[in-house]
């Protein structure tokens, strides 16, 4: 447990970092050097590169692209973007898994809805956590934001158990029934990350590179990630921004 608060603390420091230094102008392959860079300074690996070919070390998802974009040097972010950073870091075996979607001046009204809704939707998400409590409830929970607030959750893909290798079981869906699923007991390492969409169709298309994936219609979305530890009356969250 204490190998994973180490590896969580280095993820959210290298996130932190890259938010700070995000502003128009900045390319995706600026990013993905920086976070080479900052990993390697905390003696961690991004343990992003290279996992099933993935050609860098962070997921840099711009406006409609809901996840796992790849951060390129032809693509220069601008005023009014809404990025989305993912990073991995592996500290000695042991795995820290955390996002923020970060807003480039200026945020309209629509996106600034999003992306709280977003980072709210983790928060309840990760809230009905505790030793004994259910898959589904996290999926109830995050669900039922989503769409009490007009946007709707992204269902391809979703949190998972996290610990010696980046993606263990459980797989952890982000919508779904209360009391259902698969019961969670305390020691149990896992990510909470709700991907929101805008609006009601949260439909994803995959784009030719095979990882970028884009909402079908356009619509904005954002993505918040936490590595998370259950314990006996709820959980800690090992990737809190310093
Ligand atoms: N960090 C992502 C997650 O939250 C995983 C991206 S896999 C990659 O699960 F290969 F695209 F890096
Ligand atoms: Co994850
Ligand atoms: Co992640």
């Amino acid at each position: 447990m204490d190998a994973m608060r180490r590896a969580g603390r280095v993820a959210a420091a290298t996130l932190s970092r890259v938010g700070a230094a995000l502003r128009p102008g900045m390319t995706g392959g600026e990013l993905d050097a920086l976070v080479r860079r900052d990993t390697a300074e905390r003696g961690a690996r991004p343990a992003q590169l290279g996992y099933h070919g993935f050609p860098a070390a962070v997921c840099v998802s711009v406006n409609d692209v809901a996840c796992h974009g790849i951060p390129r040097a032809t693509e220069v972010l601008a005023p009014g973007d809404l990025v989305s950073v993912d990073v991995t870091s592996e500290l000695g075996g042991w795995h820290g898994d955390t996002c923020a979607t970060f807003a480039l001046e200026p945020l309209g009204p629509d996106a600034a809805h999003l992306l709280a809704t977003a980072e709210r939707c983790r928060a309840v998400g990760i809230a009905v956590l505790r030793d004994g409590a259910r898959l589904g409830d996290v999926g109830h929970a995050c669900g039922e934001l989503a769409r009490r607030e007009g946007c709707s959750v992204v269902t391809e893909v979703g949190g998972h158990g996290i610990g010696r290798r980046m993606h263990q079981p459980p797989h952890v869906h982000h919508v779904g029934r209360r009391g259902t699923g698969r019961r969670l007991r305390a020691g149990v390492a896992l990510t909470v990350e709700p991907i929101l969409v805008l609006g009601n169709d949260a439909s994803v298309v995959l784009d030719d590179d095979g990882w970028t994936m884009r909402t079908r219609a356009g619509a904005l979305s954002a993505q918040f990630e936490h590595t998370v530890l259950v314990t006996a009356e709820g959980a800690e969250v090992l990737t809190r921004a310093p």
